[in-house]
């Protein structure tokens, strides 16, 4: 069972990726101060078994650890988010030392072990104080994060070349604002559509940001992309599928890359439209230097009967990871070459593709073989846009460790490394050996070189 044969270009990026609150923990130490996630995870009921990131894989004290897992990996980049709460901890204002500290040793740590850093600098944990005041319905939170951006720039720009400023806007805004099962657990789908508004305006703030202060910047998003099948051919269930694309997916694509909301979710969303002002939507488009994409799995689309909503559908007898999401790489594949064709495209990185399932220790070895399965078929698929055309000039596994799976808490095994969260040992998956081993193939194959 192995891709090995399939070859990426010489210089394809081979990466893995985490977040700040899924593995730092450290929640209170250095002066780091509350963030949404903190409020969200212990208010009882929002997250299975109570579960927080107060500890986490304890990252923030055990990263050299984890670098030196990533080395004998063989990885090329590493990337991860940047806390604001440790930043900025009021949210504007006062900057706190000790939490740029510890990223200039992360990223100085990464350097001296020859991996890219590939920084975040949003991957969901607001600043409590900021959503005290509104959180990303309201504009100013745009302001707020503009400031910590330049701040966080201009300590790493130096050294950082490859900036992602948003992570995956669709589950900022609805999941935490329009269906509130992330936090801040607000369900309102009118402060959803502003709250989305506000975080591609950050983006388009942080572009400007980064391109003035670090000229050499490769600039990027992260959104995450769910292709949308229709049930059947039937006029209904396409024009069906074709709204949820436009909810999930165009919604964000097309401010990003067209610089204009799509039309029909213009019409659709009429009545709870955010405030757009002079300007936005130019700032949004800002031209960019890669786009971020993040594949797990696609929906089957059925029509709503007598006007209701479309409702997604469940694959019968496909296979289905912990999460309950539909292992199917031809999606990615199907994704890539529909974004070459819709749009004027920069280069793409699978900044995310992964699963999670319910693994064991054996005798000290974790023999996951459905994760070295999707791996290698979604890779194969990858290659094959490549083969098509399409350029992909990385890819990152989800995740290096297991983590917080943020409402599913430590349930939801994604790593690479299996994180024992009582000991927090690290102990590599056979998904491990079998992603070290693809890399060093490949190197091999092509010319070998990393970034
Ligand atoms: C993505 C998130 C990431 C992780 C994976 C499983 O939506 O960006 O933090 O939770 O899903």
């Amino acid at each position: 069972m192995s891709n090995a044969r399939v070859e990426f270009p010489g210089d394809f990026v081979w990466g893995a990726a985490t977040a700040a609150y899924q593995v730092e923990g450290a929640a209170a130490e250095d002066g780091r101060s509350e963030s949404i996630w903190d409020r969200f995870s212990a208010t009882p009921g929002n997250v299975v078994n109570g579960d927080t990131g107060i500890v986490a894989c304890d990252s923030y004290h055990r990263y050299g650890e984890d670098i030196r897992l990533m080395r004998e990996l063989g990885l090329g980049a590493f990337r991860f988010s940047v806390a604001w709460p440790r930043i900025v901890p009021d949210g504007r204002g006062r900057v706190n030392a000790a939490g740029l500290d510890f990223y200039d040793r992360l990223v100085d740590e990464l350097l001296a072990n020859g991996i890219e850093p590939f920084v975040t600098l949003y991957h969901w944990d607001l600043p409590q104080a900021l959503e005290d005041l509104g959180g990303w319905p309201v504009r100013d939170t745009m302001e707020a994060f503009t400031e910590y951006v330049e701040v966080v720039v201009g300590r790493l720009g130096d050294r950082v070349h490859y900036w992602i400023t948003q992570n995956e806007p669709w589950v900022i805004s609805w999941l935490g604002y329009g269906l509130g099962v992330h936090a801040p657990g607000r369900a309102n789908e009118e402060e959803a559509l502003a709250a989305a508004h506000h975080v591609l305006l950050s983006h388009g703030r942080a572009a400007e940001v980064l391109r003035r202060d670090a000229p050499a910047a490769e600039v990027g998003i992260t959104i995450d992309l769910v292709p949308m099948y229709p049930l059947t051919d039937s006029e209904t269930d396409v024009e069906a599928a074709r709204h949820s694309d436009g909810f999930r997916n165009r919604w964000f694509l097309d401010p990003v890359l067209r610089g204009a909301y799509p039309k029909d979710m213009l019409e659709q969303y009429a009545d709870i439209l955010p405030t757009v002002v002079d300007g936005d939507m130019q700032t949004i488009a800002a031209p960019l230097d890669f786009l971020g994409v993040n594949y797990y799995t696609r929906s089957i689309i059925r029509a709503g009967s007598n006007g209701t909503a479309p409702t997604a559908v469940p694959a019968d007898g496909a296979e289905h990871t912990e999460m309950d999401w539909e292992v199917y790489p031809d999606g990615l594949s199907d994704l890539l070459l529909r974004l070459r064709d819709d749009y004027e495209l920069p280069p793409l990185y699978i900044t995310e593709n992964g699963a999670a399932f319910p693994d064991a220790r054996q005798n000290g070895s974790v023999p996951d073989t459905q994760r070295v399965s999707y791996l290698d078929r979604h890779l194969g698929a990858l290659a094959h846009a490549i083969e098509q055309g399409v350029a992909v000039r990385g890819y990152f596994v989800w995740s290096l460790l297991d983590n917080f799976e943020w409402a599913f808490g430590y349930t939801r095994r994604f790593g690479i490394v299996y994180v024992d969260f009582q000991t927090l040992e690290r102990v590599p998956k056979a998904s491990y050996d079998w992603y070290r081993d693809f890399i060093a193939a490949q190197r091999g194959a092509g010319a070998g070189t990393q970034v």
